[in-house]
């Protein structure tokens, strides 16, 4: 039988998620490679539908990565982003769709084996949980 991969969609604040990755890949530290990152200005940027919108391209599930509370370069994207995250929740929920395949997080740009471990940590859960079988079309 063939292995699970599943695949997760990261949106990671430039300034210091995408930096931990950077950092996570120069210090050969192991994640899953199914993880697809894109890099934002900032998570505040992310809006509800581009969460959404990543599963229904296929995402099996999909977490935002923002600078640590307080540290945002744009002052509170990343506390309007958990926001956006929590109201998404609601909305996977009212569909039948496990809230827990949506996730903040927040890591600074020196925390590369943290942001490892949650990448590994997010896709355990999310082969836990299986395909989302949200996908309804393909990208553009
Ligand atoms: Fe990093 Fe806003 S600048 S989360």
């Amino acid at each position: 039988m063939e292995e699970y991969k599943p695949t997760i969609v990261a949106f990671c604040c430039q300034w210091c998620s995408y930096a931990a990755a950077d950092l996570a890949g120069s210090m050969r530290l192991q994640y899953p490679p199914n993880i697809k990152i894109i890099r934002v200005p900032c998570t505040g940027r992310v809006d509800i539908i581009h969460m959404l919108r990543a599963f229904e391209l296929g995402a099996d599930g999909v977490f935002l990565s923002g600078c640590l509370v307080g540290d945002c370069h744009f002052l509170r994207g990343n506390i309007r982003a958990a926001k956006r995250v929590e109201s998404a929740k609601e909305i996977l929920r009212s569909i039948g769709t496990d809230p827990s395949r949506l996730e903040m997080y927040y890591n600074s740009s020196a925390m590369g084996p943290q942001f490892a471990e949650r990448c590994r940590e997010f896709t355990k859960r999310i082969i836990e949980l299986g395909p989302s079988g949200r996908r309804v079309s393909k990208a553009a």
